[in-house]
């Protein structure tokens, strides 16, 4: 198939948060990777495109996975009895480490790559480890699945054991411009990311190092912010000039001024740390699987979004259990309305469709005009079969009731087909 293309069937997408447009047997009609809109009926200056027919299934936007972390796609699903710094320490930490083993890392990367393939993830920013050598190894099997993905070497110079810290800021440095010369070109999908782990495991010269390397290279940045209460309480300690934990990396230009910055959690930001990432367009990911897993607790999304702040959603695999998308949408709303009930209800729950913006076209902003399609936006789609999931309702049901029970109880088996920028993975 080429890049211009019609889908026929069931066709759902968000046009704003809180309203999703839902258009029974209409056609999205994409020209070079690009969609030209969803009709109604076929277009006359289509009459000569291809259409597929999918009439009966669901048609939707890929979903961008905000946050995640390849290596610890190894141990998803256990180590969850502890809290952030515990977990990082007694488990993430030793098994990071063994990425410096390039015949391990080339088979958790690759188990990772086959899982990652078929979920519904189109988009993904995602932290590697500090190995210059496995982080390349992942870009590669990166780029085979055709998800459009940025990668990040991990920068780690303090506070870390012997096994997984880097000698000193320059030698961290040094590697990571190694990374960056050595990938540069190779790829059409997959792109660096600067990634300093979070502020506890990077020494000023190393932010500052990386701040400069951001703005000389034009390149983005990840890391972790506001995840923790013990975690933010030795930011302060480590970074006593700093205003809030969100200056520590604003200080060195890492939250956002020139270059995009994705920022996971913010469970517990200050007023003044959101308004400082308001001003510099910080993208949020929100993470609320990870955040249960690891008692951080929930953030209040429903006030980032009424702020105006950029959010989307990560699996934050492993804080989080799970690579699935729908999964982590369902517990964004589920724990929105936990913190409404038990903590603060002025902040009303997330409904799904939020939910559902978030995964979509919050998250795939990042990546410029992503998960949407409307016109000009990059076609990335999933054809859902939502007939696996027998109800004797399914004739009556609508559109959008269809897409939430997929959410809400589906599975990579629901996944029939997956397009990226217009080309077919599957
Ligand atoms: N903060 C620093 N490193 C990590 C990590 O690997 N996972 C999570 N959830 N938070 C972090
Ligand atoms: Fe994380």
């Amino acid at each position: 198939m080429s890049d211009s293309f019609i889908l026929q069937g069931d066709i759902l997408y968000s046009e704003s948060p809180s309203c999703i447009r839902a258009v029974r047997d209409g056609f999205l009609v994409v020209e070079k990777g690009i969609c030209q809109g969803v009709f109604e009926t076929l277009p006359a200056a289509a009459a000569h495109t291809e259409v597929t027919d999918y009439r009966g299934r669901l048609i939707i936007p890929g979903m961008t996975d905000l946050h995640l972390h390849a290596p610890q796609y190894a141990f998803r699903g256990m180590w969850m009895d502890e809290e952030l710094l515990d977990w990082l320490n007694r488990h993430t930490f030793p098994i990071e480490a063994r990425y410096a083993d390039a015949q391990f890392a080339r088979e958790a990367y690759a188990q990772f790559r086959d899982a990652i393939r078929r979920s519904a993830t189109t988009r993904a920013v995602m932290f590697a480890t500090i190995h210059r050598d496995t982080t390349v190894q992942l870009m590669d099997l990166m780029e085979e699945t055709g998800i459009i993905s940025y990668v990040g070497k991990v920068n780690m110079d303090r506070n870390s054991p012997d096994i997984l810290r880097e000698e000193n800021a320059a030698k961290s440095l040094a590697d990571t411009v190694l990374w960056l010369d050595e990938t540069e070109g190779r790829y059409a999908h997959t792109h660096p990311i600067l990634t300093p782990r979070f502020v506890p495991s990077c020494s000023d010269e190393l932010m500052e190092g990386l701040g400069r390397l951001s703005y000389e290279r034009g390149l983005p940045v990840q890391s972790h912010l506001s995840e923790n209460v013990g975690e933010i309480a030795w930011v302060k300690e480590l970074c006593p000039w700093s205003a809030h934990y969100g200056d520590a990396y604003d200080r060195y230009g890492l939250l956002g001024s020139g270059a995009k910055s994705v920022m996971a959690h913010c469970v517990h930001s200050s007023e003044e740390e959101l308004q400082l990432m308001k001003a510099r367009g910080t993208f949020i990911a929100h993470c609320p699987d990870s955040n249960a897993n690891i008692a951080s607790g929930i953030a209040p999304v429903r006030h980032y979004l009424d702020e105006g702040l950029h959010v989307g959603l990560g699996t934050d695999v492993a804080g989080g259990a799970t690579l699935s998308m729908f999964a982590v949408m369902r517990e964004a709303v589920q724990h929105s309305k936990l913190r409404w009930r038990l903590k603060d209800d002025s902040l009303r729950w997330l409904t799904f469709a939020e939910a559902f913006y978030m995964a979509t076209v919050g998250g795939g902003a990042f990546f410029g005009r992503v998960g949407s399609f409307a016109r000009g936006y990059e076609a990335d789609i999933l054809v859902l079969d939502d007939h696996v999931l027998k109800t004797p309702l399914m004739s009556e049901l609508t559109l959008p009731e269809r897409l939430e029970r997929v959410i809400y109880l589906g599975h990579s088996t629901c996944i029939l087909h997956k397009y990226v920028r217009g080309a077919q993975l599957f």
